[in-house]
Formats: structure tokens, C-alpha cells, sequence
């Protein structure tokens, strides 16, 4: 989605800005725009498509001030054209003005404004921000009182940035829904809709709340809180280092991302793990300890991905804890009328922690009296301040669209938390649980196994890049990782892809088997092993091709299989962790050799947070 950068300080920073916008490039956008205060000026460059066609242009204009503002758009309102790229004017032309979000009643203001003699020059939603600011100004505001005025007459979700030319090294900023962190540096300060912007800048931050507006100067920043006083704000600690959203070589960060998965599972099991006592150490809870131990009945909540994590973790939750546990598409949750139960647990799953309609289901089921807990890899976002509990992934930065290490944490996660509440409800004995923890320890030496062993995957993807469809089988635990199979491939290589439960295929499904669908199958030893083998067989007796996930010196599957892809031997609980390291190869190679563009597919961006 859109990104947002700006800076109040005593340095030419349109440079800055430009290369800000690059660290925001993985949101996904279609157009991309710069504003800057030079000497009581206001100058604005826009261009459609890339940055690099913006820094041309900034280069070329010699663009310079010490002001500024920056904006990716991804388009929502309006096609992405120059015209409706940010920064927006007022009808003055002292304002400028870039915005996330969407204003949902921008037609009433329009038509006000419009009735009032402003004239607009875009058909998108933000344009009316900077010139109900002008029209408060004009009434004798300050521009931190427009802002303030501004935001009581808006609907919708917004992260606007504003700067006026007659005010230079002072920008004011605005957040609802839409995420804003503010930067604190040294004699200047920023604001960006997202942490990597500010990485290689500062690691102190503010993040803000909804409904609060900041006015960042040089020298220091004032912080206005949702009920108009003011706030002392409070600076935190970015964790994360530039280093770490870095390629390091790799071609793509989606590979980047994948290799990365062992060290960043060692990492997230750490942070759970007492190594003394050989058990898990789970603090995070502790505010919902209580309530865990009674609680009834458990829904997931997520969205793609994150979502298919949360299939997952219904099975352990399940059999581990004895807890029925619902998994719903967070889109989908608000607009039905959940049954809760009396101390029921909402467990919201989300990589960037800025999904609307996971936030927007957490809200609901807040309001019905769930407790919250968060399964979350940003610190510091929306959902981690709206829980009651937040267990963190430390997957690090994930630049790539399409999700592989947050993935892999979630699930890491949710294997932790499963083990957690069958201790504290007694649902495991000692030895089980001792056993379900040294599982944990072995899976990133397992990864690092399944990951040497690539040529396979490589055949198989130069084989079949072709392919107009696929299909992705899996049973029990491995159905939500054929689902997840199917989602990357069809995300980043724009090829159809459906993932089935391997049972279901008779049922439908099956119609389609011939000798151009190459079927991928999750056939690694576990309960539903000789039923997997059936279906290998039905596949096979129509002609279709198969490509299987199982164990390298599994003689059956091998019988049955066009293309076998390796993976390690693990306990069947492990599975899904080592079985998607495959499939998210074989739709990273399939890309590839398809010429996309794989860490910015297509209409995609990294964090949805419009409806
Ligand atoms: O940040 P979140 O985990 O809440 O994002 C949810 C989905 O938008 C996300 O998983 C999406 O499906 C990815 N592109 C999948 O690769």
C-alpha cells in the first residue's frame, strides 16, 4: 500500500526522500511524487510508475529544500496517473499534502468545497484533505489547528503528512488506522508510514496512535493526543537494524527471505525457550494467564498467509489443549455475528500488525468481550497496541510481498502457544510436553537440511513453468500447506493455482486431471500417509502429473511421482514448518523463470490496510 515519508531539517533532503520512497517500495505502489520547501517556495514533482522515474526527474529539476515530503501510491481512487499522484496543492498553492488511507466522505466535502470556489484537479479521495486545511487557515487557524479541525470532519482511515511554505522545517501529520512513526534524530526529525524508512536514519521512534496529530520541527516535535491535549511523547527503541532490510547479495528478498528461515525459527523459539530448565518461558501471557486456563472456545482471526498459519494452529490448539478453535478470514469475521462463547480467546495472526480487516475484527471482538491475543512480527504496530497479550515472531523485516519467514514464525508460534495452554489446563503430561519442545529445537537444523537440497524443486519448476494451472493437495496438518503452496505460486507468478484438501478431490476437483496439470502433492509420512498415496493414485490413473513433497528415500511415493521434492524426515507436527520450504521454492523459481517481478507482484502490496 502507499508509503509516506517526510523531514523537517537543515540539509538539501530531496535526495534523502527519493531514497526513503526506495525503502517503502515493497508495499507495492503505481505512482510516486516529492514536495519540497526551498527559500518560502513550494515545489512538487510527480511521476507515474517507478521511483526511478521520479529521481530522474528530481535530478534533472535540481529539486532542493530542507522540507520536504514524499509519497508511493498505490491507487485506490483514480486510475495511477501523474495527475492523481501525491502530493496534493490546496487551491492557495502554499500546501502540499501526501495521504494513506481513504476518505470515505470525500464526495460531501468535494461538493462543499466545490460550492465554496475550490477547484480540483484529481478524482482522488485525498485531494480534499489540503483544501479543507486552506479553508481553516483561511479562518484564522494555525496549520496544526487545521489539521486538528480537519480530521473531526473526515471519515475513513487516514496517514496524512502536510507542509505549508510559509512554514518551513515544520511538517504536520495525522493518523487514523492508517499506520505513522515518527523519527527522532539530531537536529531534524521525520515521519514515515513505516520503520524501514527510518532505519538507516534513526532507530528512535514515536509511534502514534489513532486520532492523534504531531507537529515534527527541526528541533523537537509537538504530539496533540486523540482527545486535543497535549501528550509527552514517548520514544522507543527500533530493535531492527538497516542491515537486516538488506538484500546481502540475494537477487530478490523473497529468496533472501526464504534462506533466512532456519535462523530466524532459532530466533523466535529463543525467545520462548528457558535453555536452563528445557522449557518454554512464555511471559507474554501472563496478562491473559487466567483466562487461558478457562477459556472455552478459541477463534483465529487472519487474512491470507497469516491466515493459512491459522489453520495450522487449530490443529495443535486442538489436540494439544482439547480447545475447539474456529479459524475465520478476518474479512469475513465482522460481517457475520460470531457466536462467542463465555471467556472466549480471539487469536489474531498478522505479519505487519497494519491489516485492516484483522484489526477491524479484533475491535469486534473486542466490543463482544473476547480477550485478544496477537501473533505479531512488527513491534510497534496497530494490533500489538490493540491486544491484551502479543506474542512476537522475530522474522525480522520481510520486504517481500509474498510472506515465506513471517510464515514459518507464525506457525513456530503457534506451536508454542498450543504447547503453552496444554500446560497450563493439564492436557498434556510432563513428558509429552518435554517431547513437544525438543521437536521445537530440532526444526531449524531440519530447515537448513530441506534447504540444500534444491535442484529438484529447480527441475521441476524449469518443467512445468508452462503450466497454465496447478493443483496443491495436502491432508490434516499439510492441508492449509498446500493451500499456502498454491496462494504463492498464483501471487507471484500470476499462474492459477487451487489448494484442496487431498480427500476433497473426488469430490470436484478431479474433473480437471489430465496430462497438462501438474498436481503437487504433500506426501510426507504421517496419519493420513496411505490415504495421500490413494489419491497420488487417482491422479496418476488420469493421466496427471505429480509432483510430490516427501521424504528423498520414500520408495512408494517415488513409484508414484513425476518429481519427487525432498524434504527431511520430521515428526508429523514439524511437517508444515519443513513442507512450505518447497513449495515457496518451487513458486519463487516458477516466477522467475516467467520473467515477474517477485518482490512487487503485480496489484499486491505488502501491508492491506484499506478494506
Ligand atoms: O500482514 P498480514 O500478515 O496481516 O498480511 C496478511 C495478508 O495480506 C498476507 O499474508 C498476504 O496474503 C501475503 N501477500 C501472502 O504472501
Amino acid at each position: 500500500m502507499c508509503g509516506i515519508f517526510g523531514c523537517a531539517a537543515r540539509r538539501d533532503v530531496a535526495g534523502l526522500i527519493v531514497d526513503s520512497l526506495r525503502h517503502l517500495e515493497y508495499r507495492g505502489y503505481d505512482s510516486a511524487g516529492v514536495a519540497v520547501i526551498s527559500g518560502g517556495e513550494l515545489r512538487v514533482l510527480r511521476r507515474e510508475g517507478r521511483i526511478d522515474n521520479l529521481a530522474a526527474e528530481v535530478a534533472r529539476e535540481r529539486l532542493a529544500g530542507d522540507t520536504g515530503i514524499g509519497h508511493t501510491r498505490w491507487a485506490t481512487h483514480g486510475a495511477p496517473t501523474e495527475q492523481n499522484a501525491h502530493p496534493h496543492r490546496d487551491g492557495s498553492g502554499n500546501l502540499a499534502l501526501i495521504h494513506n488511507g481513504i476518505v470515505e466522505n470525500h464526495e460531501v466535502l468535494r461538493e462543499r468545497l466545490k460550492a465554496a470556489g475550490h477547484q480540483f484537479h484529481s478524482q482522488t479521495d485525498t485531494e480534499v484533505l489540503p483544501h479543507l486545511i486552506e479553508e481553516h487557515q483561511k479562518a484564522g487557524k494555525t496549520l496544526l489547528e487545521a489539521v486538528c479541525a480537519t480530521i473531526r470532519e473526515v471519515v475513513g482511515t487516514y496517514a496524512f503528512v502536510v507542509i505549508d511554505r510559509r512554514n518551513p522545517g515544520e511538517l504536520v501529520a495525522a493518523r487514523k488506522d492508517s499506520p505513522l512513526v515518527v523519527g527522532i534524530g539530531k537536529g531534524e526529525n521525520f515521519v514515515a508510514s513505516d520503520v524501514s524508512a527510518l532505519l538507516s536514519i534513526t532507530r528512535d521512534v514515536v509511534y502514534l496512535m489513532n486520532g492523534e496529530v504531531v507537529e515534527v520541527r527541526r528541533d523537537g516535535i509537538r504530539l496533540i493526543g486523540a482527545d486535543g491535549v497535549d501528550k509527552t511523547p514517548k520514544i522507543e527503541r527500533v530493535e531492527w537494524d538497516a542491515e537486516a532490510a538488506a538484500k546481502g547479495g540475494y537477487r530478490h528478498f523473497m529468496l533472501k527471505e526464504i534462506d533466512e528461515q532456519p535462523t530466524v525459527i532459532a530466533r523466535t523459539l529463543q525467545r520462548y525457550l528457558d535453555p536452563e530448565r528445557n522449557a518454554l518461558r512464555v511471559p507474554q501471557l501472563d496478562a491473559l494467564r487466567a483466562r487461558l486456563a478457562t477459556c472455552e472456545r478459541v477463534s483465529i482471526v487472519a487474512c491470507g498467509t497469516s491466515w493459512h498459519a491459522g489453520l495450522v494452529g487449530k490443529f495443535w490448539i486442538e489436540s494439544h489443549a482439547g480447545l475447539p478453535v474456529e479459524v475465520d478470514y478476518a474479512s469475513e469475521f465482522r460481517y457475520r455475528d460470531p457466536v462467542l462463547a463465555k471467556n472466549h480467546l480471539v487469536i489474531a495472526i498478522s505479519q505487519s500488525g497494519e491489516t485492516l480487516d484483522t484489526l477491524a475484527a479484533v475491535r469486534d471482538a473486542k466490543e463482544r468481550g473476547a480477550a485478544i491475543l496477537s501473533i505479531v512480527n512488527v513491534q510497534g504496530s496497530s494490533l500489538t497496541r490493540e491486544s491484551d497479550a502479543v506474542m512476537l515472531t522475530d522474522a525480522g523485516p520481510e520486504i517481500g510481498v509474498a510472506s515465506t519467514k513471517a510464515f514459518t514464525t507464525q506457525l513456530l508460534a503457534l506451536q508454542v502457544l498450543a504447547i503453552e495452554l496444554a500446560n497450563l489446563r493439564g492436557t498434556l503430561c510432563d513428558s509429552a510436553i518435554v517431547a513437544a519442545i525438543e521437536r521445537l529445537r530440532r526444526i531449524p537444523l531440519k530447515m537448513q537440511e530441506c534447504l540444500t537440497q534444491s535442484d529438484a524443486v529447480y527441475e521441476a519448476a524449469e518443467t512445468y513453468v508452462r503450466a497454465s494451472d496447478f493443483l496443491f493437495l495436502g491432508r490434516g496438518l499439510n492441508y492449509p500447506i498446500a493451500l499456502e503452496g498454491a496462494l504463492k505460486l498464483k501471487e507471484i507468478s500470476y499462474v492459477h493455482a487451487e489448494g484442496y484438501p487431498a480427500g476433497e478431490m473426488k469430490h470436484g476437483p478431479i474433473a480437471l486431471i489430465d496430462p497438462r496439470l501438474p498436481v503437487v502433492v504433500i506426501a510426507t509420512k504421517g496419519r493420513v500417509y496411505d490415504k495421500v498415496l490413494s489419491n497420488m493414485q487417482e491422479v496418476r490413473a488420469r493421466g496427471g502429473k505429480v509432483i510430490a513433497i516427501a521424504s528423498g528415500n520414500d520408495a512408494e511415493v517415488r513409484k508414484l511421482a513425476d518429481f519427487v521434492l525432498p524434504v527431511p524426515e520430521v515428526e508429523e507436527d514439524s511437517s508444515p514448518l519443513i513442507n512450505v520450504l518447497p513449495l515457496q521454492r518451487l513458486a519463487y523459481w516458477i516466477a522467475d523463470l516467467r520473467g515477474c517481478d517477485i518482490d512487487k507482484p503485480r496489484n499486491l502490496a505488502k501491508s492491506v490496510t484499506v478494506e
